[in-house]
């Protein structure tokens, strides 16, 4: 019979007579499916796996030190944070195109992770020969069933290591649906802020601003999510939206009154959506007071922003996303 004490017993027997004694390593993205098989192979190996988390500046507010200590505090696990803020945004400098943008975070990204997993293999200790993956049951089926090694490139000169580094997987959640996957993150004893959180972009804030991302947008924006997120969780209606995309128009700007005058500020616009799967969605119809004290909150705590607005699209026509 099912049960997630079952399932948790099961890959925990499982991924210990895997891996032996060397060792294995894993992304964070702080998302729920890379959180829960990282919980799940530390449960079972322990301190023979190591976490990678890239901070790549491009997160909301509270999300990396979410990571950083609720799940380490949780799980125990050995977590090496890559601090390439700096990084991304220079490599994003002057680039407003949203598929420009996807591309350079997404080779970021793999050049910082590879650079941390390999400075993991030079350490002393056993070998480094399994990479976890949050492969959930859907994926499974939309990519043919395939298992395996993943064969992960070396994009750059890494001293003394071959180019092609090859992994056996482990991917405890294959057989899991997503909300079997929050129920075991649960048992667990991960964060419930970890384990019921929706759906985020890998790309993060970066397909949030239309325009080029700089700190400063960043930042606003951050403090902007942060009041949305605030407002839509105390009114209890985090369940009822599938997510609520806060975008930040930096390259329009419109009149405003404000304190002793005018500004000239740029717009937030709320994207709350219902949806079973993304592909499609609808937009949601959030309680007009909850709606009213967002609005509120943002133009009074957030410099820069004297307007707020209410995208009420459906996808189609409009992607969930801005960009
Ligand atoms: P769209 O905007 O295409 O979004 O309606 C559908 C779902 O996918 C997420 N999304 C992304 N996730 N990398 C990701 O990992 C991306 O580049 C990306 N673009 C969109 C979006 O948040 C929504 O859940």
């Amino acid at each position: 019979n099912w049960t997630t004490g079952n399932v948790i017993e099961e890959q925990v027997a499982t991924i210990r007579e895997q891996v032996g004694d060397k060792r294995a390593i894993c992304g964070l993205s702080g998302g729920v499916d890379s959180a829960v098989a990282a919980a799940l192979v530390a449960r079972a190996i322990g301190d023979q796996l190591t976490c990678v988390y890239v901070d790549h500046g491009l997160m909301r507010k509270g999300e990396t030190e979410q990571v950083e200590k609720d799940f380490v505090a949780a799980t125990g696990v050995k977590l090496v944070v890559v601090d390439a803020g700096e990084r991304f945004l220079t490599a994003l400098k002057g680039v407003s195109d949203p598929e420009e943008k996807r591309k350079i975070i997404g080779r970021e990204f793999i050049r910082v992770f590879e650079q941390a997993q390999a400075d993991i293999i030079a350490d002393e200790g056993p070998a480094v020969e399994f990479l976890v993956q949050g492969t959930l049951y859907p994926d499974v089926v939309e990519s043919g069933g395939g298992t395996g090694t993943a064969n992960i490139k070396s994009h750059h000169n890494v001293g003394g290591l071959p180019e092609d580094l090859e992994f056996k997987l482990i991917e405890p959640l294959r057989k899991l649906f997503k909300d079997e996957v929050r129920m075991v993150g649960q048992e667990l004893g991960l964060p419930e802020e970890i384990v019921q959180r929706q759906p985020f972009p890998g790309p993060g804030l970066g397909i949030r601003i239309v325009g080029e991302v700089t700190k400063e947008r960043l930042d606003l924006l951050r403090d902007a999510d942060a009041i949305a997120r605030e407002e839509l969780t105390a009114a209890g209606l985090d369940r009822d939206i599938w997510q609520c995309p806060v975008v930040l128009l930096a390259d329009v700007r419109s009149v405003g009154v404000q304190g002793d005058g005018r500004t000239y500020g740029h717009p937030i616009v709320l994207r709350p959506v219902s949806s079973e799967d993304a592909m499609t969605a609808d937009w949601s119809r959030l309680p007009y007071d909850v709606l009213a004290r967002i609005s509120t909150r943002i133009t009074n705590e957030v410099r820069d922003v004297n307007r707020v607005v209410l995208d009420v699209t459906s996808k189609p026509p409009g992607t969930i996303e801005w960009e």
